[in-house]
């Protein structure tokens, strides 16, 4: 589900079920011991993805390493990728995935996948402002009128942007310092802009898709090596 939403220099790899014990690297089990199974699969399994998708990009450190270098969480939870690469990962009931993308071409990467429900009641005026939620169609706020549900979406949308301004940026942002607006009431996809409002501020891309259940949103913005517009 997921390559539709990446532009060329991004590789991603998804899995709709958890991958066979034993693909933790040392390191990576230090980390999620003694924690509950379904956290310990979800950990594992994007790290399945991440690696896959890393060997897709090719090169770089660690690459030769014939298990693939460990992604190991920093004081902040923020995945370690290999020199010169970023990327970002999510995991939801029933998901995982991982995006990857070498630092000259892309220089902010965040992906954040959801069940595409309605958030539960009061939570959607907590994250949005006045104005992203005078843009939700009435009949998609929770669902309904045959379209995903677009408080969820919005929600996914920020949480990508969180994930793509964070690690460089080292600040916690609250909801409602994200201001996110959608290029259109498409049905299963489509664009969309996360305006982040701390300091200078800065103005994020992204793309998002629906399917099966679920809304995944992936924040990819140009490095300096890139000349494409995507
Ligand atoms: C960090 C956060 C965004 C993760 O999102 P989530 O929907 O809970 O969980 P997901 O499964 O989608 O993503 C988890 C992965 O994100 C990555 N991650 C965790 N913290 C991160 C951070 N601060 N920055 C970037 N990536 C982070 C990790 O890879 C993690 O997986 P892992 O623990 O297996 O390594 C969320 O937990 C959080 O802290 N939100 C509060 C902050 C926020 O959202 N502010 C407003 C946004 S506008």
């Amino acid at each position: 589900m997921i390559r539709a939403l990446l532009p060329g220099p991004v590789v991603g790899v998804d899995a709709f079920g958890d991958a066979p014990e034993g693909v933790l690297l040392p390191a990576e089990e230090a980390v999620v011991a003694g924690v509950a199974a379904g956290r310990r699969r979800e950990f594992a399994t994007v790290r399945h993805c991440a690696r896959r998708a890393l060997r897709e990009l090719g090169g770089g450190p660690g690459s030769a390493a014939p298990r693939g270098v460990a992604l190991l969480p920093d004081g902040d939870g923020v995945p370690g990728w290999p020199d010169g690469v970023v990327g970002s990962m999510t995991h939801t009931r029933g998901y995982r995935a991982a995006v990857v993308a070498r630092a000259p071409d892309v220089a902010r990467l965040g992906i954040d996948a959801e069940p595409d429900r309605p958030l539960r009641d009061g939570v959607l005026e907590t994250i949005a402002s006045p104005a992203e939620r005078a843009a939700l169609p009435l009949a998609c706020r929770g669902g309904g009128g045959g379209g995903v549900c677009r408080d969820r979406l919005l929600f996914c949308a920020k949480e990508a942007a969180y994930k793509a301004w964070f690690p460089h940026a080292r600040v916690r942002l609250g909801f409602r310092d994200v201001e996110v607006s959608f290029d259109g009431p498409a049905a299963a996809g489509g664009r969309f802009e996360a305006r982040v409002r701390h300091g200078a501020g800065e103005l994020l891309r992204g793309r998002w898709g629906a399917g099966g259940g679920l809304l995944v949103a992936v924040v990819a913005m140009p490095g300096a090596a890139c000349r494409a517009r995507w």
